[in-house]
């Protein structure tokens, strides 16, 4: 399947959708599609985003940030040797996907897609059925066992070499009582020497930004964890080593905004640049030896 055949058949017929698909209350994945452009979202996600960018104003374009820096993330653990990927919370399929991306490295990647939302899988099953060594389900990535026995992982992922784990503005989605970062540990000790970790996160350096942004998604009955602070985001990387992100290597390796995130001709930060900005996504790449 071309990747124009991807996106046409990702696009447009919002009816027949299976019943556990609630069309009446905003899901995060149907809001981060609208953020991006996509058409698989209802009346009720484009109300929820517009009252997020209302409120925060540049919310879509830091969506449309993080995709890029997916995109820069893959490519670059492609590059490193990596050729199996685990996406947790995928989302829904968009412009460039991570077994599109990856296959330009590796053309024989394995990928699994794995998102909580079920309208991931309405759309994506139909599409992944023509495309091999890909697989999309349905499934909480805190259900870790039921993730990694699950058949098709079994038979798409080899556990004696390197994964590249994905949780790409997904653990905010997670709240504290999940333990969110356990469950990333239970991941890796799991995983093969070698194997790494592509990571953004929502985050604030400021108390009642981070509040507000936290309530406005609870307040549409969306499920939803929080923005944390920069700090509490970056205890994904405890056990892990991160990566410069600088393409030259020359910048200490440190999470960082992720636009800033090798981006060519961006010199990395750490926030924002401009102090008004409150809320950005934080990013790194890191492996474990
Ligand atoms: C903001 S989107 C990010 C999509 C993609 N990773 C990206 O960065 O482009 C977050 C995704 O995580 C999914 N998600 C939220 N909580 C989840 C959970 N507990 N288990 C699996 N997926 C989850 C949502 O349904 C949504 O599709």
């Amino acid at each position: 399947m071309s990747d124009n055949d991807f996106m046409k058949h990702s696009t447009g017929d919002l009816a027949n959708f299976p019943p556990e698909v609630d069309m009446n209350t905003p899901t995060v994945a149907r809001i981060y599609d609208a953020m991006l452009g996509g058409k698989d979202n209802f009346e009720v996600d484009r109300q929820a985003m517009a009252a997020i960018e209302e409120a925060n104003p540049g919310t879509v374009d830091l969506a449309q940030a993080n995709r890029a820096y997916l995109t820069r993330g893959v490519d670059c653990v492609a590059k490193a040797g990596v050729r199996q990927f685990l996406d947790l919370g995928s989302g829904l399929p968009t412009a460039d996907n991570t077994h599109q991306i990856a296959r330009r490295t590796h053309p024989d990647a394995s990928v699994v897609y794995v998102d909580n939302d079920p309208i991931v899988l309405a759309h994506g099953r139909a599409i992944l059925a023509e495309t091999p060594r890909t697989s999309v389900a349905t499934a909480d990535l805190t259900d870790v066992e039921g993730v990694l026995a699950a058949e098709d992982t079994q038979r798409l992922i080899d556990f004696s070499q390197p994964v590249c784990l994905m949780l790409v503005s997904l653990l905010h989605c997670i709240p504290d009582e999940q333990d969110p970062f356990g469950v990333v540990r239970a991941y890796f000790d799991r995983f093969a020497p070698g194997s790494c970790l592509v990571y953004s996160h929502i985050v604030s350096d400021d108390e009642t930004a981070a509040r507000d942004f936290t309530d406005r998604i609870h307040s549409f009955g969306t499920s939803w964890g929080r923005v944390r602070s920069p700090e509490e985001a970056a205890k994904v990387f405890d056990q892990l080593e991160l990566v410069s992100p600088s393409s030259d290597g020359t910048f200490d390796p440190v999470p960082v905004e992720c636009s800033t995130w090798r981006n060519d001709g961006r010199t990395p930060e750490p926030r924002p640049a401009d102090p008004e900005v409150l809320i950005w996504e934080h990013a790194g790449i890191a492996f474990k030896h």
